[in-house]
């Protein structure tokens, strides 16, 4: 049983928390395989994706996830809503939360929106992403796609190669794989690694073969040009060559070894077209895992509601 009524982030989810979530995900990943995606779990409650940045698999997967388990979907568009007209987040959450909705699925630009927000809703919110702060379903999903491949997540090694600065991936990853007993590895040119990351936990490999060597998955990240300004690495080019992952450096890793990506991937600069489409890639299964997780997150959050709220 989940002991909370938002999920903003896994620095403060505990580990039985987090299994809770990846067992019943397990279970709805089970149910996708299904022919009738039907069911009613959900029934009568209201879930609002509300995105102040793009995405494709986030919020379309939580709009599929309450679909599929019976609940009303409606997506806010940001760019023609009142937001437009100054309205702030409170206001907007306060507007919702009136119409009677039970679950908040929010992105927003800046570290720490979510929070503000479901201090201030009754509805359950769920950080879709928050700036460079944290992607909650982002790792459960990578940890959901890792656990299914190999069983388990303690004493696995897991790499993690690009923007780490800039990553709320990598940050949730490093907080969920970290309670559950992996150990994480993170490369990146100097200018995209966080001063503090190695107080969190991570080892800060100094070449690309220590980060991949003996590693059971193989995560790369996206180039977050949007949250850049220029100058932390000289070209696209560049930062491929010396710092994406090759086919070659694959063969470091153990033999089963998975690669992963949270996309929207830079074709040929995190990773070679040939690692994102090969046998090893797991980032299709990745996508699929993440409708399961966004499921079981709105089914525990719900359960939560019924008997706490
Ligand atoms: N991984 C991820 O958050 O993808 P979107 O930006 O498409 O939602």
């Amino acid at each position: 049983m989940l002991k909370r009524k938002d999920l903003l982030g896994l620095l403060d989810t505990s580990a039985e928390e987090i299994c809770e979530i990846l067992d019943t995900a397990d279970k709805m990943r089970e149910w996708l395989e299904g022919k009738d995606k039907k069911a009613d779990l959900l029934s009568g409650k209201s879930l609002i994706t509300l995105f102040y940045e793009n995405s494709t698999r986030t919020r379309t997967s939580f709009e599929l996830a309450g679909k599929y388990l019976g609940a009303n979907e409606v997506n806010i568009s940001v760019a023609t809503s009142s937001v437009q007209k100054g309205e702030t987040l409170i206001d907007t959450g306060k507007t919702l939360d009136s119409m009677k909705i039970d679950f908040i699925a929010i992105r927003h630009p800046m570290a720490g929106a979510p929070k503000l927000l479901a201090e201030n809703v009754k509805a359950s919110v769920i950080n879709g992403g928050d700036g460079m702060n944290e992607h909650p379903t982002q790792a459960l999903l990578d940890m959901l796609a890792i656990r299914r491949k190999f069983g388990k997540i303690k004493g696995l090694k897991v790499a993690i190669l690009g923007d780490i600065k800039h990553s709320r991936v990598a940050k949730s990853n490093l907080f969920g794989l970290k309670k559950l007993g992996a150990e994480v590895y993170m490369y990146s040119p100097e200018t995209l690694m966080p001063k503090a990351i190695e107080k969190l936990g991570a080892h800060v490999a100094k070449s690309r073969e220590e980060a991949i060597e003996g590693a059971d998955a193989v995560m790369g990240l996206r180039i977050q040009l949007e949250r850049q300004h220029g100058g932390l690495f000289p070209s696209l080019s560049e930062y491929s060559r010396f710092y994406g992952v090759k086919d070659n450096l694959l063969k470091l890793a153990k033999p089963n070894a998975v690669i992963l990506h949270p996309g929207p991937v830079n074709r040929g600069v995190e990773l070679t077209a040939s690692l994102i489409d090969g046998d090893s890639s797991e980032i299709c299964e990745q996508v699929t895992c993440g409708l399961s997780v966004r499921m079981a997150l709105l089914k525990l959050l719900a359960e939560y509601r019924e008997k706490n709220l």
